[in-house]
């Protein structure tokens, strides 16, 4: 949405085109969001910014069929390392030579998903936030091997959809997330201790330190299944870390499919 709505020609693809047939009308309402604010005494100006973006995607269930003609691959799919291995292996084989391929992943490290092709140096990480088209940053990543060439276009086309771009390392969590899920699962401890409600505890956020989201909120907004993903990912990679320890009631919440707002339930009611 943010790439078309600013002049360039995207496609995006998923698995089916149920799928996408509702993430096309998730961007439409989202762009009469935006349009709403934007263009709020120039109506006519809004419908034509609107059209104009949406003519700038099309859609497809076949990621290798359209990559031939891409200059950025930005995957955003399942948070599991085998998976996104897997799908960026297939499209190296496709892709141009000078085509960079990024990652948007929120904790996995991209140096592993790089090895799995065979241009390192033209691979990246760019890293956007919930919801994009409000949220101004995008942490752009460099490892070892990204080119500095890499790492400039990534720089320039964060700038170029409208976000501020600030750089990291490879390190797990990168800066956001870094500081953001710890916080999160010490809510939710804080919690299952019973030493605050969780309504109290958002609460407190809100009004004390100026969040404009409380935790369990926002965990629901950002889902209970990525927030687990990306938990269990460090646990497993640093076991002793107290930080990273993870939670029985985010386990049982996500056993049970209660993965916050976009299931209609998470830590908090929606229907
Ligand atoms: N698309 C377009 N516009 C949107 C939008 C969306 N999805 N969501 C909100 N907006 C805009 C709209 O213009 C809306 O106006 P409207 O009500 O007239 O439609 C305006 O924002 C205000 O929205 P709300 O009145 O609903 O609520 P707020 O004023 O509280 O703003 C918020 C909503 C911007 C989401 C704000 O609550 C916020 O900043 N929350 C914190 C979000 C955050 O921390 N994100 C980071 C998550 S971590 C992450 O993403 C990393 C990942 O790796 C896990």
């Amino acid at each position: 949405q943010v790439a078309a709505a600013s002049g360039h020609t995207v496609v995006l693809v998923d698995q089916s085109d149920e799928i996408l047939k509702k993430s096309t009308k998730g961007i439409e309402e989202s762009l009469k969001r935006v349009t709403k604010k934007k263009f709020a005494d120039k109506p006519e100006a809004g419908a034509e910014f609107i059209e104009k973006t949406l003519k700038n995607i099309t859609t497809s269930t076949d990621a290798v069929a359209v990559v031939h003609s891409t200059d950025l691959v930005i995957e955003a799919i399942v948070e599991n390392q085998e998976v996104k291995n897997e799908l960026f292996k297939r499209l190296d084989k496709f892709a141009p030579e000078h085509t960079i391929f990024a990652s948007n992943t929120s904790s996995l490290q991209i140096t592993e998903l790089a090895n799995s092709t065979t241009r390192q140096d033209r691979f990246g990480g760019l890293h956007f936030f919930n919801p994009v088209p409000m949220m101004k940053l995008v942490e752009v990543i460099k490892t070892p091997m990204t080119s500095q060439k890499t790492f400039e276009s990534l720089v320039d086309f964060g700038k170029a959809v409208g976000k501020s771009p600030v750089s990291c390392k490879d390190t797990p969590g990168f800066i956001v997330n870094r500081l953001l899920v710890p916080y999160m699962m010490e809510a939710v401890r804080l919690f299952e201790r019973g030493d605050a409600s969780k309504e109290d505890i958002d609460v407190a956020m809100k009004l004390g330190a100026g969040y404009p989201m409380g935790p369990f909120e926002l965990l629901d907004y950002v889902g209970l299944d990525t927030s687990k993903f990306i938990i269990d990912g460090w646990h497993s990679l640093e076991p002793n870390n107290p930080l990273f320890t993870p939670s029985p009631l985010l386990n049982k919440l996500v056993e049970e499919k209660k993965l916050g707002k976009k299931t209609g339930e998470g830590f908090y009611k929606y229907k």
